[in-house]
């Protein structure tokens, strides 16, 4: 395989439930050893796209090749190669954790069985939990679990769907670092996150709203073709000030940040000015970089004014 080589090509994804399309069109394409991290408000399609790019719904239009094989005509064959975890915890909570690897190991015909459990138990640190029943781990385990046992057939693309949900941030830091070791073995990961932090450490990011991808890229290209503009503020009462701000030209955001405020806008000499406008009043203002969440919150309200 080269490294230019797309493990994810699907365009045109569509699904619709009822009379509702909740997936309207999408394309997206991943390349080998890639993570592209897939985000969006709930509700806004990223687990119907990933269950169709991994062959476990049928779109009601589009196409597209998933490791090689084609999503809506070989859907076994990209069902048995990608390494899927779902959104919700999904092993037996009755089992041990060797119990449960050593059974996904069979339903997957894993070959040397038992030696691919002990290895991925020492992968992921579960060594010493192995006799521990999988409902009694806390959520960082659990996930570790989920992770060992969508790497048991060894597969070339992992499909994470809001892997570190309500996990603490050490063990998604681990977690996010184990994601990194796989992607320099050249595995592929499209993960779905709400956290902007993890969003950070993605290579790629496609951005999602009522179905529709609205934007795509690096981190620091979405952030900059935004245009935002944000502005840090900090001094005395600013919760009295939170109110003033919201109404002054150009200011589209203004966020709390600890003790200071976050106050974002489109249009850079608009709100410069509107800063300027309070700056006098022994408040210390400094222009900062704005961060992604600020573009999203941005981008979602854009998306409701055309909706409207
Ligand atoms: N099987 C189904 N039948 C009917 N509607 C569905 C079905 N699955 C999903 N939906 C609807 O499709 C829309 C998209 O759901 P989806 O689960 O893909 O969103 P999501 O982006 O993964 O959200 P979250 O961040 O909350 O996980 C939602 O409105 C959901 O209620
Ligand atoms: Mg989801």
């Amino acid at each position: 395989m080269k490294n230019d080589e797309l493990v994810i090509d699907v365009k045109g994804l569509t699904k619709r439930f009822g009379d509702k399309t909740v997936v309207n069109g999408i394309s997206l394409k991943v390349r080998k050893g890639e993570i592209c991290g897939f985000l969006g408000p709930n509700g806004s399609g990223k687990t119907t796209t990933i269950r169709m790019i991994c062959g476990l719904l049928q779109p009601d239009a589009g196409e597209g090749v998933c490791l090689g094989k084609n999503v809506l005509t070989e859907s076994n064959e990209v069902k048995r190669n990608v390494g899927y975890m779902t959104q919700r915890f999904s092993m037996y909570e009755d089992l041990t954790i060797r119990e449960n690897l050593d059974f996904i190991a069979r339903i997957y015909e894993v070959e040397k069985r038992k030696e691919k459990v002990e290895k991925s138990f020492l992968r992921l640190g579960l060594t010493d939990r192995s006799d521990q029943l999988a409902g009694q781990l806390s959520g960082g385990w659990k996930q570790r679990l989920a992770l060992a046992s969508c790497l048991l057939h060894e597969p070339k693309l992992l499909l994470l769907d809001e892997p570190t949900a309500g996990v603490d941030p050490k063990a998604r830091r681990e977690f996010w670092d184990e994601i990194h070791l796989l992607a320099e073995e050249g595995i592929t990961t499209l993960v779905s996150t709400h956290y902007m932090d993890e969003a950070e450490r993605c290579n790629r990011l496609a951005y999602i709203a009522y179905g529709n991808i609205l934007v795509e890229g690096t981190g620091e290209d979405i952030v900059q073709a935004s245009g935002i503009s944000s502005w840090r503020i900090r001094g005395e009462n600013l919760g009295g000030l939170v109110a003033e701000l919201k109404q002054l030209p150009g200011v589209n955001q203004v966020a709390a940040f600890g003790n200071t405020l976050h106050v974002s806008g489109k249009n850079r000499g608009l709100i410069g000015e509107s800063i300027l406008s309070i700056q006098h009043r022994g408040y210390q203002c400094e222009e900062i970089k704005p961060g992604l969440e600020d573009v999203f919150i941005s981008l979602m309200a854009t998306v409701k004014e055309k909706i409207k």
